[in-house]
């Protein structure tokens, strides 16, 4: 099936959008963007992700595309129009482009470019991978130090990706001055005992809007949640592992760097929060 995808206004089969080559988010990675994932055709913490966004914006001094309400809509359609029901929904804004290729921004009046298209992906949420957990390598942590801005500079995590598979592994952890940062497209934890250890926020990592829910249901199931900075042999000396984002959810990590995790089977902990943080999205869905 041909996707119908969303650029600028209109609804266009995939085939059919375009984008200038002159366009900044291509020249300059000047763009940022937001992954919002869909269960039972319905949008999970669409309110997180459109505040975030407009954080974005604001940080790097770009033109919001259209109000929340807009882009609500637009989300919905699209789901629809392209018959979702698992999946995720991309959405990227650029600065635009004035016809030329220049490091100065072109002028405010310059329109952004706005982008949406959706990712069928039936049995996201009952995962085969997460059944039997990731396993990760670390990696040093090379990325620009505004991380909290969820810009489209993403071929670093692209790397750190193929590091990890070139190593016959799923994802890659990023250390930072001996600390854990994050994951190539997640936030990482660990679980000692009762505790789940993860970074705090600052501008050296994306504030996930699965990490805040996660946080949040984990305090209210009882559990205790350290926020501080971690060493990767602590998290390889851990009972478990897992990482959140909007694309994996709660996605539990049974190797670190070839040590094995506790009996290298999910644990208990992310198995729980993967759970719950499924059933709590679905009913809390739009
Ligand atoms: N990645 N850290 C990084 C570096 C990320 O790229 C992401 C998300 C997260 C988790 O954020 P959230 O819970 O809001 O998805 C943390 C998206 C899913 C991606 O690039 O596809």
């Amino acid at each position: 099936m041909t996707r119908t995808v969303y650029v600028n206004g209109e609804y266009l089969p995939e085939t059919e959008a375009k984008v200038s080559i002159f366009d900044r988010g291509f020249l300059f990675a000047d763009a940022v963007y937001e992954v919002t994932s869909i269960l039972d055709g319905k949008l999970i913490d669409f309110e997180g992700h459109a505040v975030r966004l407009d954080r974005s914006l604001k940080e790097l001094d770009m033109a919001s595309p259209c109000t929340k309400d807009e882009l609500l809509e637009i989300h919905r359609k699209l789901v629809e129009l392209n018959a979702i029901e698992e999946g995720l929904v991309y959405l990227q804004v650029s600065r635009g482009s004035d016809g030329d290729r220049d490091f100065v921004f072109p002028s405010a009046d310059t329109k952004p470019t706005l982008v949406l298209f959706t990712q069928n992906k039936p049995g996201l949420a009952d995962s085969a991978a997460a059944k039997k957990g990731a396993k990760v390598i670390s990696i040093e942590d090379i990325r620009w130090g505004r991380r909290d801005i969820k810009t489209v500079q993403l071929l670093y995590p692209s790397m750190g990706k193929m590091m990890a598979k070139a190593a016959g592994c799923d994802d890659a952890w990023l250390i930072e001055d001996g600390h854990v940062t994050e994951g190539t497209s997640n936030n990482a934890y660990f679980v000692k005992g009762n505790t789940i250890v993860t970074r705090p926020l600052s501008k050296d990592i994306l504030h996930g809007i699965t990490r805040k829910a996660v946080l949040r249901m984990a305090e209210e199931a009882q559990m205790k949640v350290e926020e501080r900075l971690f060493t990767i042999d602590e998290a390889k000396e851990a009972d478990e592992a897992f990482t959140t984002s909007a694309s994996a959810f709660v996605m539990p990590v049974v190797e670190i760097d070839g040590q094995q995790l506790g009996d290298g089977t999910p644990g208990p902990i992310s198995k729980r929060l993967r759970e719950i943080y499924l059933e709590e999205s679905r009913a809390a869905a739009i």
